[in-house]
């Protein structure tokens, strides 16, 4: 069988193959999407296509952790509907390691899922903190915390200060929701 995980970049006659595998399960409009896959490059952020018979059937993407130099987060791990459990995933996702350790010297891999772990953690991968792959800090800054903390000091500036209340922060709660139900992974390479 003829297998090949390769740069986007670098075959970008796949590029519309792999924007419509992506969008069978994401969906987002093809303009977006098309323009995402444009920014494949050498350095982060990578997308890499696993080509079964010169046909697209997975894709990853490397992305880059701002606060973290030597790792990355591959995110947009996805086989084709018809050709999962047969083992592509797990060959898609080791030589995406291969390709991190030595086109890209990284390190470490993070990622973040909603329902697989079974399926990395069979590869290797084990639970860790969240991280945020935005801005300098490398950990997640909860929402919550600030909800919680912001409601207490409202009292506390009125009472010592006699000064107005400040206005309400943000509703934050849904964001919050979603950080706290991903489970963050990571694998040494
Ligand atoms: C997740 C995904 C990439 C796995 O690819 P795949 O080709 O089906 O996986 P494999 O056949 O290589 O499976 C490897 C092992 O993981 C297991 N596995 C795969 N998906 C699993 C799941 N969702 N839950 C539990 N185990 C899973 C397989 O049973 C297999 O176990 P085994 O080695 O003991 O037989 C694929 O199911 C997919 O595209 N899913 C939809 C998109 C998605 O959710 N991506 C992940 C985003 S975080």
């Amino acid at each position: 069988m003829d297998l090949q995980v390769v740069p986007l970049h670098k075959y970008p006659q796949y590029s519309m193959q792999c924007c419509q595998l992506i969008n069978e399960e994401w969906k987002r409009s093809v303009t977006a999407r098309m323009r995402s896959l444009e920014c494949s490059c050498d350095v982060l952020p990578t997308c890499l296509i696993l080509l079964k018979d010169k046909k697209v059937i997975g894709h990853c993407k490397l992305s880059l952790i701002p606060s973290i130099c030597d790792a990355c987060f591959i995110e947009s791990v996805v086989i084709d509907k018809s050709l999962r459990g047969k083992g592509y995933g797990s060959y898609l996702m080791t030589k995406a390691e291969e390709y991190c350790k030595n086109a890209l010297n990284l390190k470490t891999i993070y990622l973040s899922t909603k329902g697989q772990e079974l399926f990395y953690s069979k590869l290797g991968y084990d639970k860790c903190q969240p991280i945020s792959i935005y801005g300098s800090s490398s950990i997640v800054n909860f929402p919550m915390y600030h909800v919680h903390h912001t409601t207490k000091n409202k009292k506390q500036i009125g009472n010592e200060n006699n000064s107005p209340i400040p206005p309400p922060m943000p509703k934050t709660t849904l964001v919050c929701t979603e950080i706290t139900s991903k489970v963050y992974m990571k694998k040494e390479l």
